[in-house]
């Protein structure tokens, strides 16, 4: 790999870009030999020596927020400065840039779905499925969302009553894909109390795309590799069960089509099928024939459970580990208003703002995805913010670029003790003036119940940002909000094992090494607090930055 650094020598000049320093990944790599087990595997993760956004902090640390990272003949510019992040999702035109290589990895399992979509293709798809997660059908949602708790209580019961160890984070998941499949198409997968072929197909093909991802070798499209090579034989086998399942699930409810307008469909109630799916195919004008149907659905599929799931075991693990004061005060605050109820409503989830800045603060510290994938279309000229690049960055025509998230939600430039699951850190305004042009995180801009991209400026991207930020960000937070109120109101949980023994891993989400291992106790009791909380988000901290 002598080459591979040469050739890396003053590459931001060969392509007409301003000077941003070049990172060589192979230079930083552990060993020589888990170099070619990599190289050969074709696996970023390994050739990183861990997961590969670790490795992007340790290159932000050295480098900053901008910087060119190389494996052998592919090269990255890496991003991690809100300025330049928000230039690239919010100020550009959205045909500008796509989502490259993501696109290409995804393809043979979400097709043309919403994520890797081509610009022309987004545009239509995007305009036909937002109206499906209108107000009113979040709202129903809710019901189901305390439906699917409901089976996972009951489990957790007998678990709590044989004083059992349970590995959270895969009830997490289970209960996760049981509304994904109702909510999206009307498919009950029951994983919470049993397991099924389908529901271990599901899991393998989520696996199967999170290896894809790490990996730099496209294996997959070697000739005829679904019929020699085991897992890929495996692949195309569960790919052909879960789009049998599709495709009668699409044509079952295409023969029962009531055609409407989108305000019609808003009102009905469709009480024995309120998924996304039935309003997409009685919704007037819908194209039902081409496959791009299919391809939103499995794209949901994906994209809706795993994150989700991420974001509770994060969440349930941080509050077991802070101060005991900090869950003291969520329990509180949960088991005051549900009061004797077993799940809550709208209302009560607006009333529940500590649980809320809880969830979103996990997504802080793990965010699903840790990294943002875009190809430039055009060439094109970044902003410098934090750099000292007078004229910014000169970005050419087929630039592939990391946005990762992971830096800068964990950046000492942009947030008060970053590395801490701190919650109340949403009451307080942060700003530091030596990041121009970046107007700092303020509380004051949040605009629905969750602090996001708006208000910190593109600092914080839980769910992305411009055109192509996340459509199911109100379901997942109103999922999560139902979820955690109800294991909270019930329970308290012990975790089993060393806190730094869970681990971390990752693909498209992050996963723990090796479960949360918990034991739940039944215990409804309102615990007693001090005023943690409003005294924490009172106090401005300054750290030597200005607010
Ligand atoms: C896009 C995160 C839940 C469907 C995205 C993006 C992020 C994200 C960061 C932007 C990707 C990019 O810019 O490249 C999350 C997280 C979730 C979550 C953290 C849960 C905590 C969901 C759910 C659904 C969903 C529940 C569907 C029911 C989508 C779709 C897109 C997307 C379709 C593509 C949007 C577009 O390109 O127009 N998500 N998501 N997500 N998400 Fe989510």
């Amino acid at each position: 790999f002598a080459t591979n650094l040469l050739a890396n020598v003053g590459f931001g000049d060969a392509l007409g870009m301003a000077k941003v320093p070049n990172a060589v990944i192979q230079k930083y790599e552990g060993s020589f030999f888990s170099f070619i087990k990599g190289a050969l595997g074709g696996d970023l993760q390994t050739l990183a020596g861990g997961p590969l956004f670790l490795l992007l902090a340790k290159y932000y640390t050295d480098y900053g927020p901008i910087f060119n990272l190389s494996f052998g003949p592919k090269s990255f510019l890496v991003v991690s400065d809100p300025v330049m992040a928000r230039h690239i999702l919010r100020e550009s035109s959205p045909d500008q840039y796509c989502k490259g290589m993501l696109a290409e990895i995804l393809e043979p399992i979400m097709g043309k779905g919403l994520i890797p979509a081509d610009p022309e293709t987004w545009r239509v798809r995007r305009r036909a499925i937002v109206p499906g997660f209108h107000k009113r059908w979040l709202n129903r949602m809710i019901n189901l969302f305390g439906d699917c708790g409901e089976r996972l209580i009951n489990d957790l019961e007998v678990r709590a009553n044989q004083k059992t160890t349970v590995d959270m984070e895969e009830r997490f998941c289970s209960v996760t894909l049981d509304i994904i499949g109702k909510s999206v198409f009307n498919f009950d997968f029951g994983s919470t109390t049993k397991e099924s072929p389908v529901v271990k197909a599901v899991y393998r093909v989520l696996r199967e795309a999170e290896h894809r991802s790490s990996s730099f070798i496209p294996y997959w499209n070697l000739p005829y590799a679904d019929k020699w090579m085991g897992g890929q034989v495996e692949f195309r086998k569960d790919m052909t069960m879960l789009d049998d399942i599709l495709a009668d699930l699409i044509n079952r409810a295409v023969e029962s089509r009531k055609e409407a307008t989108v305000e019609e469909l808003e009102e009905r109630d469709n009480a024995e099928d309120p998924s996304l799916l039935r309003f997409l195919v009685d919704m007037r004008g819908e194209d039902l024939t081409s496959k791009v149907l299919r391809d939103d659905l499995m794209t949901m599929l994906i994209a809706g459970h795993e994150t989700t799931a991420a974001m509770l075991t994060w969440t349930l693990f941080e509050l077991s580990q802070g101060d005991p004061q900090m869950l003291r005060e969520v329990q509180a605050e949960v088991r005051t208003v549900l009061k004797g109820k077993d799940r809550p409503d709208y209302d009560d989830i607006v009333a529940m703002k500590k649980l809320r800045y809880c969830l979103i603060e996990a997504l802080r510290l793990y965010p699903e995805p840790p990294i943002l994938i875009r190809r430039a279309r055009t060439g094109d000229t970044l902003p410098a913010g934090g750099t000292e690049l007078k004229d910014g960055v000169k970005i050419l025509r087929g630039t592939d670029i990391f946005i990762s998230t992971w830096n800068l939600h964990r950046s000492p430039e942009l947030w008060e003790n970053p590395e801490k699951y701190d919650p109340t850190r949403w009451e307080r305004p942060f700003k530091n003036i030596g990041v121009k042009e970046w107007e700092g995180y303020n509380p004051n801009k949040i605009t629905g119940l969750y602090p996001n991209e708006i208000a910190s400026d593109f600092a914080f991207l839980p769910f992305g940002g411009g055109q192509r930020k996340c459509v199911g960000d109100q379901f997942a937070m109103m999922e999560a909000a139902v979820t955690m109120s109800m294991l909270l109101n019930k329970f308290d949980f012990e975790l089993q094992g060393r806190p730094e023994d869970v681990g971390m891993k990752t693909g498209a989400t992050i996963h723990t090494m090796n479960g949360l291992n918990m034991i739940p106790k039944i215990n409804d009791e309102i615990p007693e607090t001090t005023g943690w909380w409003e005294a924490r988000s009172k106090s401005v901290q300054v750290n030597g930055h200005s607010i």
